[in-house]
C-alpha cells in the first residue's frame, strides 16, 4: 500500500463513521495559541473546540472530527539519523469534541487497525494510564479493552507515558491515555497510536479540573504505520522518503555503494532527508531563517543538513535538488508547497550561500581551538547553532562550555540593546530639525511652485542639510519668505501626526515622498503631516519620524546659508532653535 492509499483509507474510515475531515493547520500555530512555537499535534488547531470556547458544530459542521496534521517536534532532533526519529511528521488523528468518549474510541481505532489494515492483533498490546494522586487509575478503559480484545495485553504505566498535555506543558486540555503499541519482526516495540481521552484541565496553578465536556483526541505516527504495512526495518525506506534518499545517494555519488554504506554515512544521509523534508514544510508555512524562535529551528535543520552534507564530501551547494523533490513528493498532497515552490527554493538556497561560506572557515577555527571549543565564536562569527557545534564536539570526544556561550550571548544582547537605545536617543534627538526639514520642504514648494522636490538630506542634532530640485539661485526675497513662513507655521503651533496609510492613499493625499518606487513595493506606509487634516496639511510626507509633536517644540527656524549642489539642484543648511536650547 503506498502512503496516499493508507492516507486514503483512514479519512475514509472515519468518513464512513459519520467524522468530517478537516485540512491540516499550518505548523506556525494560530496567534491565539502562544503555548506552542510549532504545532507538535492533530489536537492544536481543535483546542478552542476541545476547551469548550467555541462551537465545532458551527465551525466544522460535525462534532466528529478527523485529519492529517503536518507536525514539527525539537525535541527528538538529536536522534534524528536513526530508524525512527523525525522532526517534521505527520499525525492521523480523530476527535470527538464532547461527542463520544472511551467505550467508542477504543473499538474504533481498533477496527481500523485490525480489520481496515488487517494488521495481526498477536504483534499489539495496548497501555492505560496507571493512576496517580489526584487522578485515578483508568479502569474504565482496562474494561473496555478486556471487552473489546479479549486476553489482549494490557501495560499500566504512569504519568510520565499515559497522561498526554497539555500541549506546551503549562495550561489546557489533558487526559489520561491509552496507547497501541506494535511489535515489529525485530522485536522492537512501537508505540503507534494514541487515545487521549480528555477530559481535564490544568489551569496556571498546575491544578487538574474536570473540562466542561469530555473529548476524544487521537493521534497516530502515519511515518510509523506506513512502516508496518510496507514491512520495512525504517522509516526512510519507506516511500515517504526513498525517492528523497534516491536523490540524495546521486548526489553524493553514493548510489553505488548504497548497500554497504559505513554507519555515519547512513546517518548523515538520513539526517539530511529528514531535515530538508522539515525545512521544506517550515518555509512552506511561512517560516524564515532566523536566530530566534520557530527561524531558529528552521536555521537550525537547515545548516545541520548542510554540515551533513560536507561530512559526505559534498563540497558546492546541494541543497536544490533535494528540496525540488521534496516538493515534488508532496505538492499534491499539500498544494502550498506546490505553489510557493520558487520561494521556498529561494529562501533554503539563500541560507545555505550565506552559511556554506563560513562552515569551511569555522571548521578549520574549531580545529585551531583545539580542546577548548569556544561555541560562541563559532556561533557569533561563522554562525554555527549551539547544537551543531555540540554535535561536533562530541563526535571528536569534547565538551563545549555551555554556561559560557549563554553568558556570551547575554552580553552580547547587553550591547546591542544599549546601541539600540542610543540609536533612539539620537533619532529623538534630531526631532526638531527633521521636522522643521518637512517644514521646509513645504515652505519651498509653496514660494517656488511645485515642481520643487527634496533631492537630499542630512540632519544633525543642532542643524540639517536639505537640498532640492530648482533651477537658479534664490535670492534675498525668496529666503526672507520662506523663511517667515516655516516661522509662522512654528507659531500656529501645528500638531505633527503620524498615519498609517497605502501608497495609493499617499499618493492620492499628494504626499511628497523622495524614494515613490521604493514606497510602492509596501502594503503599509507611514505618513507625517504637520497640521490637522491629513487633506489639507501644509506639509505630508512619507516619512519613517521621529518628528516632535508640536511645531512651537521648534522654537524658530533660521536659513543658514544658500548654495549650488550641482546642476538643477540647490542646497539650504538650516536649523531649528527650540527655546530650551537658547539659553
Ligand atoms: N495529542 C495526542 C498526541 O500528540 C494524540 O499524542
Amino acid at each position: 500500500m503506498t502512503h496516499q492509499e493508507i492516507r486514503q483509507k483512514f479519512l475514509d474510515y472515519f468518513s464512513s463513521h459519520d467524522h468530517t475531515v478537516v485540512a491540516s493547520s499550518s505548523l506556525v500555530p494560530s496567534s491565539i495559541d502562544e503555548s506552542v512555537l510549532l504545532t507538535t499535534a492533530g489536537m492544536q488547531q481543535f483546542k478552542p473546540y476541545l476547551m469548550g470556547e467555541a462551537d465545532a458544530l458551527e465551525a466544522f459542521g460535525n462534532i466528529r472530527l478527523a485529519s492529517i496534521q503536518k507536525c514539527f517536534r525539537t525535541s527528538d532532533v538529536e536522534e534524528v539519523g536513526d530508524e525512527s526519529h523525525h522532526t517534521f511528521f505527520e499525525m492521523l488523528g480523530n476527535f470527538s469534541v464532547g461527542d463520544y468518549f472511551k467505550d467508542v474510541a477504543i473499538p474504533l481505532a481498533w477496527n481500523f487497525l485490525t480489520q481496515e489494515l488487517k494488521l495481526d492483533p498477536k504483534r499489539m498490546f495496548v497501555s492505560i494510564f496507571a493512576g496517580e494522586p489526584g487522578i485515578p487509575k483508568d479502569k474504565e478503559a482496562t474494561e473496555i479493552w478486556k471487552r473489546e480484545v479479549p486476553g489482549i495485553e494490557i501495560r499500566e504505566q504512569g504519568r510520565e507515558d499515559n497522561f498526554w498535555g497539555p500541549p506546551g506543558g503549562k495550561t489546557g486540555p489533558c487526559g489520561p491515555c491509552s496507547e497501541i503499541y506494535y511489535v515489529l519482526d525485530s522485536g522492537k516495540e512501537i508505540e503507534l497510536w494514541n487515545l487521549v481521552f480528555m477530559e481535564y484541565l490544568k489551569d496556571e496553578e498546575g491544578n487538574f479540573t474536570k473540562l466542561k465536556q469530555q473529548n476524544i483526541d487521537t493521534g497516530m505516527g502515519l511515518e510509523r504505520l506506513v512502516l508496518i504495512l510496507q514491512k520495512k526495518d525504517n522509516v526512510f525506506e519507506t516511500d515517504l522518503f526513498s525517492p528523497l534518499l534516491e536523490t540524495l545517494h546521486q548526489l553524493t555519488h553514493l548510489v553505488e555503494h548504497k548497500n554497504d554504506l559505513k554507519p555515519e554515512q547512513l546517518r548523515s544521509l538520513r539526517i539530511i532527508a529528514d531535515h530538508v523534508r522539515g525545512g521544506v514544510f517550515l518555509v512552506g508555512d511561512g517560516v524564515t531563517p532566523l536566530n530566534v524562535g520557530r527561524g531558529y529551528v528552521l536555521r537550525r535543520v537547515l545548516r545541520r543538513a548542510i554540515l551533513h552534507g560536507r561530512l559526505l564530501g559534498i563540497e558546492g551547494y546541494f541543497l536544490l535538488e533535494p528540496v525540488r523533490k521534496v516538493i515534488e513528493m508532496y505538492g499534491e498532497i499539500y498544494p502550498e508547497l506546490a505553489a510557493r515552490e520558487k520561494e521556498i527554493q529561494a529562501v533554503i538556497e539563500e541560507e545555505e550561500q550565506k552559511f556554506s561560506r563560513s562552515l569551511s572557515q569555522g571548521l578549520k577555527v574549531m580545529e585551531k581551538m583545539g580542546k577548548k571549543v569556544d561555541a560562541f565564536v563559532l556561533y557569533d562569527t561563522y554562525g554555527f547553532p549551539l547544537e551543531l557545534t555540540q554535535e561536533l564536539a562530541k563526535s571528536q570526544g569534547l565538551k563545549i562550555d555551555e554556561a559560557d556561550f549563554e553568558k556570551k550571548l547575554e552580553e552580547q544582547k547587553e550591547r546591542a540593546r544599549s546601541a539600540a537605545k542610543k540609536r533612539e536617543g539620537e533619532a529623538e534627538q534630531i526631532a526638531p530639525q527633521h521636522t522643521a526639514a518637512h517644514l521646509l520642504n513645504a515652505a519651498l514648494r509653496t514660494v517656488l511652485g511645485p515642481q520643487v522636490h527634496q533631492a537630499g538630506q542630512h540632519l544633525e542634532v543642532d542643524k540639517f542639510r536639505h537640498d532640492f530640485t530648482f533651477d537658479r539661485k534664490l535670492d534675498d526675497a525668496d529666503l526672507k519668505k520662506i523663511e517667515s513662513l516655516v516661522n509662522e507655521k512654528i507659531r500656529e503651533n501645528l500638531p505633527v501626526k503620524r498615519v498609517v496609510t497605502t501608497f495609493e492613499e499617499a499618493k492620492k493625499l499628494g504626499a511628497e515622498a523622495q524614494f515613490s518606487e521604493k514606497y510602492a513595493q509596501v502594503k503599509e506606509i507611514s505618513l507625517y503631516h504637520v497640521g490637522d487634516d491629513p487633506k489639507s496639511a501644509f506639509s505630508k510626507e512619507l516619512c519613517g519620524g521621529p518628528h516632535v509633536a508640536h511645531t512651537s517644540q521648534l522654537g524658530r527656524f533660521e536659513i543658514i546659508k544658500e548654495e549650488s549642489a550641482g546642476s538643477g539642484v540647490r542646497r539650504i543648511y538650516g536649523r531649528a532653535v527650540p527655546f530650551a536650547s537658547e539659553t
